[in-house]
């Protein structure tokens, strides 16, 4: 037998979760459990936002600079239309929960490299930047250029709008054989050479 008849402190606590609350009403804990649930939500959200912008991506680490350059100077950014792709179009899963587990993976895989300075100069990124790529292509290889396609959405009439002698093989791509990353590399950032 026990000399504590009430147990330890982590039983006691345990057992007071446990039991049905005689002091507050169904109703009020209801209203909590919402308040904390709304405000959860919003609350990744807004890190999601704050997290997601290219300014953030492109200038909060040493690593990014050098990327981020190239891609201000690319296409998917400085074109004539004015309609852009940021890093997280491409980068970021689009679908929940998928996009909160990435990014979570993804950031703290970067802040550690960051802490430990694995690319802080140009010389460390450009010695690392093949296998990064590399990553990348097996990535978009691994799930069909989903993002190229989160905004490239072929069909036959939209192939009939370009250029003529793409018009084949954008037709082959649409039959399934092929995916935007075999013959796209570097659309975005100068690929490593
Ligand atoms: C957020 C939307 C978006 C995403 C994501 C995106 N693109 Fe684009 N892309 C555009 C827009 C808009 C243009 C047209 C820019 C212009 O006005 O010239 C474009 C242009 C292009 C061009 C032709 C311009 C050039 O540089 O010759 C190619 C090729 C291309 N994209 C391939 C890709 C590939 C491959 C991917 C995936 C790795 C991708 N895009 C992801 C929006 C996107
Ligand atoms: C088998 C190779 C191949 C595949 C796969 C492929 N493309 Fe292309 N694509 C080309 C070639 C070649 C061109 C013409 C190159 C140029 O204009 O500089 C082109 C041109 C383009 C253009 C510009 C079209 C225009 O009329 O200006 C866009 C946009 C584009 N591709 C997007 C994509 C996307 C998105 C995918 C995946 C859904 C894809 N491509 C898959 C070979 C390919
Ligand atoms: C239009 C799609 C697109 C956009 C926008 C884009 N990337 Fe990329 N990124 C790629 C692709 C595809 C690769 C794989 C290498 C290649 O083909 O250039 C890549 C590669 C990388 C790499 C690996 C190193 C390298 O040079 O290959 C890093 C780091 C990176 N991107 C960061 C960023 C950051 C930061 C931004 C925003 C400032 C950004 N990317 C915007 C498509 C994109």
């Amino acid at each position: 037998m026990s000399s504590d008849p009430q147990g330890g402190l982590i039983k006691r606590t345990w057992r007071r979760l446990r039991s049905p609350s005689a002091r507050f009403s169904v109703l009020t804990l209801l209203i909590v459990g919402v308040v904390i649930g709304f405000v959860g939500t919003a609350g990744t959200q807004v890190m999601v936002a704050v997290t997601g912008t290219d300014k953030f991506c492109g200038t909060s680490c040493h690593s990014m600079q050098w990327v981020a350059k190239e891609h201000l100077a690319s296409s998917h950014s400085a074109n004539r239309t004015g309609v852009r792709a940021g890093c997280h179009d491409c980068h970021i899963p689009h679908e929940y929960p998928q996009l909160l587990w990435y990014k979570a993976k993804a950031g703290t895989k970067d802040i550690i490299g960051e802490m430990r300075g694995v690319m802080d100069t140009e010389e460390k990124f450009k010695a690392k930047r093949k296998e990064m790529a590399e990553h990348v292509w097996a990535e978009y290889k691994g799930n069909d250029s989903r993002a190229c396609r989160h905004c490239h959405q072929f069909s036959k009439e939209v192939i009939a709008k370009q250029k003529e002698m793409v018009q084949p093989i954008h037709t082959m791509v649409l039959q399934g054989q092929g995916t935007c990353i075999d013959c796209h590399q570097g659309i975005a950032h100068t690929p490593p050479s």
